[in-house]
């Protein structure tokens, strides 16, 4: 090994090299490790160890290997154990010794802290358009069917009517929070570990704060061991790109279950269903279920940074090679859950009539009419104990809520400890009063507060959400 093998009088085992070697991953840094080089190069040079001609001479060399790491010619030398030297070595194979002046004052260990460091901020600018796209979807879907009504649940239960689209937005809130937990990771990135050399600091005056802005950074490193032994930045990412599956994984949940004819709320298109092998019949959300299952992997590449990085000191460790596959993937499935479920989003067929058919069931109506008897001065615990007998006695009649008879509710207020409730029996319009808040659009029209699901209240958020994605 050229770059290092000066003190070995063997040559290195061929399974411990093979172990040891990480091109087939790093690769991927290529461009960032270049791009991380061309400012060292420049860094060097204003601090007088290269001379101008060494400068252009480098820089002109490593501009080349852009140009081929962008178009994917590159070939990759696995003997040379990772990108930061087989970069190294094809600069040389292109510019001569001159290339043995790239690596003054610098180590891979502060190298790859940089390169990760760059590589993060393209992808998470990547991750956030995808971010963007999704909730564009959700916006869209929300804006066609922007009246249709559907049961809430809690517990699983049929809770309280809500519109669609108040629901869909609360996704959109949750791809929010996803964009500004990776904003925030990435706010703690932004400083240049470059000049932090192997662990102690670079042996000559480098100008730090100059390559730094150089590569955009805002500022710099404070502490050498830190720096190169500081994977805080892969712990915050991954734990942000975790909760962001969690969220579709949620939605993906929904999805599921509303394609089932018995909900038969949605209907995803062709294009993002698939069937069975077996069975003729079959009609399945795969994709939906997929995100769900990927989830899994995401939730378990956290896991598997903390417990890299709890066992090893301060200071680079090889372990830290480690960072680099989960994280990968777990960006690369985040960034392709997201497409797809925008796809799903897109293509998804909406059946209005069956959510709002729902979106009655179960007396989901039932806390209007205790709200509107809490309107007449009857406490709500009075109210809520009136509702409930009136439930009981709907189920047993069989009949909803906006139909019970007069008779049930005169006797329902009479039997009522409360003096105020015993005294609206007397009114003879408390039953249309009741009925009437007990419809799905006389129940969802009162949830008018910020935040609720009053068509107002949901138009507005839904505008809002239009002009921030500027789809208006
Ligand atoms: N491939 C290594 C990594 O990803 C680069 C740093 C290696 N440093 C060393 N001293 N062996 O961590």
């Amino acid at each position: 090994m050229k770059a290092w093998g000066g003190r070995f009088a063997e040559a290195p085992d061929q399974l411990a090299a093979d172990f040891g070697r990480s091109i087939e991953v790093d690769s991927e840094l290529a461009e960032d490790d270049l791009t991380g080089s061309m400012a060292h190069v420049r860094g060097l040079a204003r601090a007088g160890l290269l001379t101008t001609e060494e400068r252009d001479a480098l820089l002109a060399g490593l501009e080349d290997l852009l140009v081929e790491v962008r178009a994917g010619s590159i070939a990759w030398d696995p003997a040379l154990e990772d990108v930061h030297l087989n970069l190294e070595m094809a600069l040389a194979a292109r510019i001569g010794p001159v290339a043995g002046k790239l690596h003054t004052g610098r180590s891979r260990n502060d190298q790859v802290a940089t390169d990760l460091r760059l590589w993060l901020r393209r992808r998470v600018g990547e991750l956030d358009a995808c971010l963007v796209a999704f909730e564009t979807a959700l916006v869209r879907l929300a804006r066609r069917h922007a009246t249709a009504v559907m049961p809430g649940h809690t517990h699983i239960q049929p809770a309280q009517p809500v519109l669609f689209a108040h629901h869909l937005l609360a996704y959109v809130e949750m791809a929010e929070r996803d964009r500004g937990r990776f904003a925030d990771a990435l706010r703690r990135a932004d400083v240049s570990p470059l000049g932090s050399g192997a662990l102690a600091g670079a042996g000559f005056p480098l100008d730090r704060e100059t390559t730094a802005a150089d590569l955009g950074f805002a500022g710099v490193t404070r502490n050498s061991l830190d720096a190169v032994g500081d994977r805080d930045f892969v712990v915050e990412t991954l734990a942000a790109a975790a909760l962001s599956m969690v969220h579709l994984s949620r939605l993906a949940e929904e999805i599921v279950w509303w394609s089932n004819p018995r909900f038969g709320f949605l209907r995803p298109s062709d294009a993002f269903s698939t069937g069975s092998s077996m069975m003729p019949n079959k009609r399945n959300p795969d994709p939906a279920e997929l995100i769900r299952g990927r989830t899994a992997g995401v939730i378990g590449a956290v896991t598997g940074a903390l417990t890299l990085l709890k066992g090893i000191p301060a200071s680079y460790q090889r372990d830290l090679q480690e960072d680099k596959p989960a994280l990968f993937a777990a960006l690369r499935t985040l960034e392709a859950s997201l497409r797809v479920m925008t796809g799903l989003l897109d293509g998804l067929r909406v059946d209005e009539g069956h959510m709002a058919a729902a979106a009655g069931e179960g007396y989901s109506t039932a806390t209007a009419l205790a709200d509107v008897l809490v309107e007449r001065g009857v406490p709500f615990r009075a109210a809520h104990g009136i509702v409930g007998t009136l439930v009981g006695a709907a189920e047993t009649a069989g009949v909803t809520l906006d139909q019970v008879p007069d008779g049930a509710v005169t006797t329902t207020l009479e039997a009522s400890d409360d003096p105020v409730a015993r005294g609206l029996a007397t009114d003879t319009a408390i039953g249309d009063v009741l009925r009437a808040a007990a419809t799905v659009d006389g129940a969802i029209a009162r949830f008018d507060v910020v935040g609720g699901t009053a068509p107002s209240r949901v138009a507005a958020e839904l505008r809002a959400a239009e002009e921030r994605l500027g789809l208006v």
